[in-house]
């Protein structure tokens, strides 16, 4: 067994998911008004709505797939007596559709913020950068199928859900799991992780805003203003920050109906 295979998969899984972890909490606590998912629809919408529901429901898909298709218990899809064949077939075609819905979209995107000049200056060296290793991401994904066509009685999948799974219960010696499997899908496996250690620090952080904020649409609303101040009765208005951002909670109705 390599030093790198052991590394790869036994211990960089642990340093993504606490850097995930830690560093979501520290950018929610220290950043919130960095916490967004930095949108550009205002400079072009067409394009964005296309690219961005292909993108959007393919990626939803694919994580709630990789999400049980992995950590759901082998046990579990025993007991419902569905066989390792069948979920091999069933990730192989939902995941694929999803995966090319996902690229097509991904790649309109991509080709948005690299030529429309305007979204190109509002776009941060982060915000190109993931894209395009989601793209490659999904690339690896797509290329991972005629492999897994070729062993279509799902035991390469179940080596998959050996490690996923031996990982989240701190098996020792786990890398052994996915040791043979082709550089594919090691590939696939290594970006995969590098894509939950980058998350914190991309704008991938506004997937975790519609658990915690959309539901009871709590939280705030910059507002920019060209007065020096919003208008106040004289005698109460309290001190606003003059000719720069003021920051207002969402839910506070008192400057619209004031200004
Ligand atoms: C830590 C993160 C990830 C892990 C561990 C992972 C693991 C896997 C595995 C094991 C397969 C093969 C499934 C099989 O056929 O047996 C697969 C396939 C695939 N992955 Fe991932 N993946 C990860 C992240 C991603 C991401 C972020 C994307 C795209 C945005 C993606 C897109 C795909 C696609 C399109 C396929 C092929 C269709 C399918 O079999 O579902 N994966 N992935």
């Amino acid at each position: 067994m390599s030093l790198l295979n052991q590394v790869l998969f036994g211990v960089y899984p642990y340093i993504c998911l606490a850097v995930l972890v830690l560093g979501s909490v520290l950018r929610f606590d220290r950043e919130q008004y960095t916490w967004r998912s930095g949108s550009s629809q205002l400079l072009r919408r067409r394009q964005l709505v296309l690219g961005s529901v292909l993108f959007h429901v393919g990626v939803l898909v694919i994580f709630g797939g990789h999400f049980v298709g992995l950590l759901t218990p082998i046990w579990v899809f025993d007991a419902l007596g569905v066989s390792h064949g069948a979920k091999q077939i069933l990730a192989i075609t939902a995941g694929g559709v999803a995966g090319v819905m996902c690229l097509a979209g991904g790649l309109i995107l991509l080709h948005r913020r690299l030529f429309d000049p305007r979204i190109r200056k509002t776009s941060s060296f982060s915000d190109i950068a993931i894209l395009v290793i989601l793209m490659i991401q999904l690339m690896l994904g797509l290329a991972t199928i005629p492999l897994s066509m070729q062993h279509l009685d799902g035991h390469e999948m179940v080596k998959f859900m050996t490690w996923a799974q031996g990982v989240f219960t701190f098996q020792p010696g786990i890398a052994n799991a996915v040791a043979d499997v082709h550089p594919i899908f090691k590939l696939h496996l290594a970006l995969g992780m590098t894509i939950l250690l980058l998350f914190p620090f991309t704008r991938l952080v506004h997937m975790l805003s519609a658990p915690i904020w959309y539901l009871n649409r709590r939280g705030w609303q910059l507002v920019r203003t060209k007065r020096a101040m919003p208008i106040q009765p004289q005698a109460a208005a309290p001190v606003y920050p003059q000719k720069t951002d003021a920051v207002w909670p969402s839910s506070t109705s008192a400057f619209k109906t004031r200004r």
